[in-house]
């Protein structure tokens, strides 16, 4: 069998950050009006400080205005809440992201529900997942929405695919099942206490893992032919004996690339496949926040 077509998440998302710098032009011509989106960062997280730098730096790539908004570690979730409050009612701002992991201090929960759910462009308010879970996806997080469209783009129609969803979080695994469920596939959500789940995984035509373990799903556990979606980002020790030896790292998914490359018909590489799309579904979200925001003047 040939090798696996190398899903490239890196173009598809340059691609559709294209479309949406001119989406931005739109809007800003035909209702007066420039995207804005707050980010806000609790803490000095250093891989959400980097992360967070993206998101803007992305932002102010397409046109939109980005509203960086930093907190203390000790901010206390109140001052967080009143933060909201007022970019809530901030007509400027049609799109609120609230970084996480939060300091153990705050309640998440409580913050996530707090956002306006026509700005929830992380698409985590109960209002925005409920809509989800009903099959009426509205603001959907941003995650799963790159993945399904990596999927649509290599298969076109998934109706009636046995689609398999390794790990079951509210940012992933859960939004993950729902909307390949929407798209008309049979669909297994697998989990730590899944029994059997080599023999699920030999029956699925798509594979999504989103388990956080480095090279968790074996080449010999896939269906040959099976499209593989990796979202793991994995930090593990580089490779080279030297560079190892030097502290250095490497990033790698929860799929062993190398060998699955060769019983897949699909793969999305770790980096370059998923990564490069949560932020460019983020962007997306905020332009349809703006659109269901603002009326045509
Ligand atoms: N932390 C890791 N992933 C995400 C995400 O998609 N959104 C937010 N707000 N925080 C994250």
């Amino acid at each position: 069998m040939a090798e696996a077509i190398i899903i490239d998440g890196k173009e598809f998302s340059s691609n559709l950050r294209n479309k949406i710098a001119k989406d931005v032009e739109t809007l800003k011509k035909e209702r007066n009006v420039v995207p804005g989106l707050a980010v806000i960062l609790v803490g000095e997280d250093p891989a959400s400080r980097i992360y967070v730098r993206k998101k803007e730096e992305m932002t102010e790539a397409v046109g939109m205005n980005s509203l960086s908004y930093r907190l203390d570690a000790d901010a206390s979730q109140q001052e967080l809440l009143d933060l909201i409050q007022t970019l809530n009612n901030d007509p400027a701002v049609h799109g609120i992201l609230v970084q996480l992991p939060l300091p153990k201090h705050i309640d998440t929960p409580t913050i996530l529900e707090a956002i306006d759910p026509a700005k929830d462009v992380d698409g985590f308010h109960v209002v925005n997942a409920g809509l989800l879970a009903i099959g009426k996806p509205t603001l959907v997080p941003c995650t799963p929405a790159g993945c399904m469209m990596l999927l649509e783009n290599n298969l076109g129609s998934l109706q009636g695919k046995h689609a398999l969803v390794i790990g079951r979080s509210t940012i992933v695994g859960r939004p993950m099942a729902q909307l390949l469920l929407t798209a008309d596939c049979t669909v297994t959500v697998a989990h730590r206490h899944t029994k059997n789940l080599e023999e699920l995984c030999r029956q699925a035509d798509i594979v999504v893992a989103a388990v956080g373990i480095p090279h968790f799903v074996k080449a010999s556990w896939l269906k040959p032919g099976a499209v593989v979606i990796d979202v793991g980002i994995n930090r593990i020790p580089a490779e080279d004996p030297a560079a190892k030896a030097a502290g250095k790292t490497r990033i790698v998914g929860d799929v062993d690339f190398a060998e699955a490359v060769k019983v897949a018909s699909a793969i999305t590489p770790v980096p370059g496949g998923v990564g490069p799309m949560t932020i460019a579904c983020l962007l997306n979200n905020t332009i349809q926040a703006a659109r269901n925001l603002t009326p045509v003047s």
